[in-house]
């Protein structure tokens, strides 16, 4: 069924032929917008580079109330990063310098946090080390990119609400993995927000209980920026899709039906070798670096499926499908070359000199009245109220994080990459350097990091923003 309706041009879709594949897939038809004409996936903005020096990427930044167009021809009201969600793309090399020179133009402060990049605490953006940059302040952000991969900036200052507003952007560092082989690149900035027919959005401040607990899932899927977005393609060439999850709670579980993909490479850039998949799942926060061998014929139109995962409390309902068209163009056949087996090696972490036990749990006390609502904890403390872990430069722990609750954490540490070592008692399948990764309910999972280079104080957290926010966050001092 799957793939009879990949067949089908776009234009025959309708609610009746979504309803066939809602019996797979669950399409929902109701959400605004629907039916209208696709669009071509937005090209992300760049800002202009001040500064002359090939090595340095030099711009101006800021944080201001825009409109946008999410909704083909309707004006939705945002938060945004220089007029534009997602922000603007900040591209360089690795070992290049970001200077951002950030104004604050929002009715609130903020700050940046850089997430994925290994930076100096004190460029990090979280409250721990910088206060917020109140409104018409504002701040300079300097520091060397060291790794190649695809990241993204977003506020840490009451995320739940302002990444909601549409405070987000991306940074691609490039590397030795920009090989053409991998195929002809794109970005996909996954997001979803909850808006009216006429566009407007739902004033994130205004959450109940239940939404706070599983946090909030929208009714429209965005690919940069627009509902409906449609990619042209070559028949037989190979596309690269660069994709990172900016939601605040929803996960993307990622798949073009009957049809594999290979996984290139996750948070922190390429894997050892090519992986082939079936779907991806994204949890809030997660990178992935996907290839997409398009071997259809001229006039095809593919989905990429939002398929409902559940996770927990009843989340596996059903969701709008598709996030991405990829259409076939009248074209001569191009030929991919087959995938390299080898992309690069990961060294494995030492044996760790320490362990650590976090325990994630939930305290659902929705009892009503003013201020109730969820509390989630890590090790029974609920930020702000935490006491700090401490470790010292260079030394590599084993962290496992056991989650106890009836729902999913995307477990975030900031700072520092790591490496996944057993999932649910089973070793991991493979190396790969991680930021976030998801922990299943009623679940655990170990990895080992080395806390290299950067002393100072950093968090971590569950990137479901309305837990982190809820107290699912803690700090780690790193002694020089
Ligand atoms: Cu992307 Cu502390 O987060
Ligand atoms: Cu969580």
């Amino acid at each position: 069924m799957a793939t009879r309706d990949t067949e089908r041009g776009a234009g025959e879709r309708s609610c009746v032929g979504a309803a066939l594949v809602a019996l797979v897939f669950v399409v929902g038809c109701s959400s605004p917008g629907e039916g209208a004409a696709a669009r071509p996936l937005p090209e992300l903005a760049r800002p202009a580079d001040q500064n002359p020096d090939p090595q340095v990427l030099e711009v101006q930044l800021e944080a201001r109330m825009a409109e946008v167009e999410y909704l083909s021809g309707k004006r939705t009201e945002v938060w945004s990063y220089d007029g534009t969600v997602p922000g603007p793309l900040l591209e360089a090399r690795v070992g290049d310098e970001l200077v951002v020179h950030f104004r604050n133009n929002l009715p609130e402060a903020t700050t940046i946090h850089w997430h994925g990049l290994r930076v100096p605490a004190a460029m990090d953006g979280t409250e721990a080390m910088q206060s917020p940059i109140a409104p018409g302040g504002t701040f300079e952000y300097r520091f060397r990119l060291e790794d190649a991969g695809l990241f993204w900036f977003h506020p840490h200052v009451r995320s739940d609400i302002q990444v909601e507003r549409g405070l987000y952007g991306v940074i691609l560092v490039r590397g030795d993995d920009a090989l053409p082989v991998l195929g002809r690149e794109r970005i996909l900035v996954l997001d979803d927000v909850q808006v009216d027919a006429e566009g407007r959005l739902a004033d994130p401040e205004d959450i109940g209980s239940m939404e706070a607990m599983t946090g909030r899932q929208g009714n429209v899927l965005l690919a940069n920026g627009v509902k409906g977005a449609e990619l042209e393609v070559t028949p037989g060439e190979r596309l690269r899709l660069r994709v990172v999850n900016t939601a605040t709670a929803r996960y993307f579980r990622l798949g073009l039906p009957g049809r594999r993909m290979h996984l290139l490479g996750v948070d922190g850039g390429l894997l050892e070798r090519p992986r082939e998949v079936d779907e991806v799942l994204l949890a809030p926060g997660e990178r992935a670096d996907l290839a997409i061998d398009a071997d259809g014929e001229a006039g095809e139109v593919w989905e990429l499926l939002n398929q409902p995962y559940d996770r927990g409390h009843m989340t596996g309902g059903g969701s709008p499908g598709p996030v991405l068209q990829l259409r076939f163009a009248e074209r001569p056949r191009l030929e991919a070359e087959p995938l390299p087996g080898m992309l690069r090696t990961i060294a494995p972490l030492p044996a760790p000199s320490a362990t650590r036990r976090l325990v994630l749990t939930e305290d659902m006390d929705m009892g009503g009245g003013m201020g109730s609502g969820p509390t989630f904890r890590i090790n029974g403390e609920a930020f702000p109220n935490v006491t700090p872990l401490e470790t010292s430069l260079d030394a590599v722990e084993s962290w496992e994080v056991v989650n106890e609750t009836e729902m999913d954490h995307p477990f975030h540490l900031h700072g520092f990459f790591f490496q996944v070592a057993e999932q649910a008692g089973a070793p991991a399948p493979f190396l790969a350097w991680k930021d976030t990764v998801n922990v299943p309910a009623e679940s655990s999972l170990r990895f080992l990091v080395r806390f290299e280079q950067h002393p100072g104080r950093w968090m971590y957290h569950c990137h479901i923003l309305e837990h982190g926010e809820r107290g699912m966050m803690g700090e780690l001092l790193v002694q020089p």
